[in-house]
């Protein structure tokens, strides 16, 4: 852990009582004017830390930036995702620098955010807009011990995560649509894109890339979309701290993962079945040319939806494009496509 991951951890395990200089040059094994200049360098990058010679020194309150070491003090040191933690001013998509590392040899559990990307990338080969420091953009290399036709348990269960965590830290209630999108009010405020390199039975890695729309103003969504996209900031009214949600997010993926490697993703299934706006709807499905028309009944052992088509046939859906069709009698927007 670096110095500054590890002062801020010490801050914030004693907010009240504040943490003398000369224990934190103690604990962390260096001078006193060292734990002293990093103070000053995090109070350049925002960090309200005060000092007495009473109390030492004291979090007082932490900026509305993502900082790697911040992200890495909050965590436990036990955690595989978020065991190391990049953050990017600009990047092209998240999801390209964590291939690259992936490709260079990097363990699981690496989390790459990006303050603004220049090509965020959504599914089905749609654009995603990532307006600086708006959001939160980030993708997580995963070797999870699965086949790639199961790798849908990671979107799943990361939809769950993300549902855990907004709800922890917003109190708002998000629905999920299978596979990817997360929906407040039939409009969307965050997306999963899964993307893998696999052998014939066996994920090599998996990059789990994830957008949400924490603090985007409605005028900086693309005009076309401005009616299927909100912001969690939209809905509530205020500010939403991205540090603090990206935290709650970092715990509850490494939770589910863990579920999901110890192959418990039944429970991780059932979390998402009540929460989703696609089980037992009316839905159709569509992949290039093909479309099926029919009832969504649940999740299978592979995250795949199970759709019982107008003709009475189960179809195993694994990909394509749903719409969950409104209930009859009710309109509703369609969400971020
Ligand atoms: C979707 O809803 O279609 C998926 C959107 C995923 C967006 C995120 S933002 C971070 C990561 N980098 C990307 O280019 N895309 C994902």
């Amino acid at each position: 852990m670096s110095l500054d991951a590890a002062i801020l951890k010490a801050l914030r395990s004693s907010p009240s009582r504040g943490v003398s200089g000369a224990d934190l040059s103690q604990q962390l094994g260096v001078s006193r004017a060292a734990v002293w200049a990093r103070m000053e360098e995090l109070r350049q990058l925002g960090y309200d830390i005060s000092a007495s010679p009473h109390f030492g020194y004291k979090l007082v309150s932490v900026p509305d930036v993502l900082h790697a070491d911040d992200l890495l003090s909050r965590l436990d040191g036990k955690q595989v995702i978020g065991r190391d933690i990049h953050v990017f001013q600009s990047t092209t998509s998240t999801n390209d620098i964590v291939e690259k590392m992936a490709r260079d040899g990097a363990r699981e559990g690496v989390v790459v955010f990006a303050e603004t990307q220049t090509q965020g990338r959504g599914r089905l080969g749609r654009k995603w807009v990532s307006p600086p420091k708006r959001g939160l953009w980030f993708s997580i290399l995963l070797k999870p011990d699965l086949r790639p036709q199961s790798s849908t348990q990671i979107t799943v269960g990361a939809a769950v995560a993300l549902t855990r965590a907004i709800q922890a830290r917003t109190s708002i209630v998000v629905e999920t649509k299978w596979p990817n999108d997360l929906l407040i009010d039939g409009r969307k405020v965050a997306g999963i894109l899964t993307e893998l390199r696999a052998e014939p039975d066996k994920i090599k890695y998996l990059i789990l890339g994830i957008g949400i729309d924490v603090n985007v103003r409605p005028e900086e969504f693309p005009e076309e979309i401005r009616h299927l996209a909100t912001s969690l900031r939209a809905v509530t009214g205020h500010q939403v701290h991205r540090a603090d949600l990206a935290e709650a997010v970092l715990r509850e993926l490494d939770q589910v993962y863990r579920d999901i490697c110890r192959e418990d993703f039944t429970g991780v299934a059932q979390e998402w079945e009540q929460n989703c706006s696609t089980i037992g709807r009316e839905v159709t499905v569509t992949f290039g040319e093909h479309t099926i028309h029919g009832i969504a009944e649940s999740l299978d052992f592979d995250g795949a939806l199970l759709v019982r088509s107008q003709h009475g046939h189960l179809e195993r859906i694994l990909g394509g494009e749903i719409h969950v069709l409104p209930k009859p009698g009710r309109s509703k927007g369609s969400p971020r496509p």
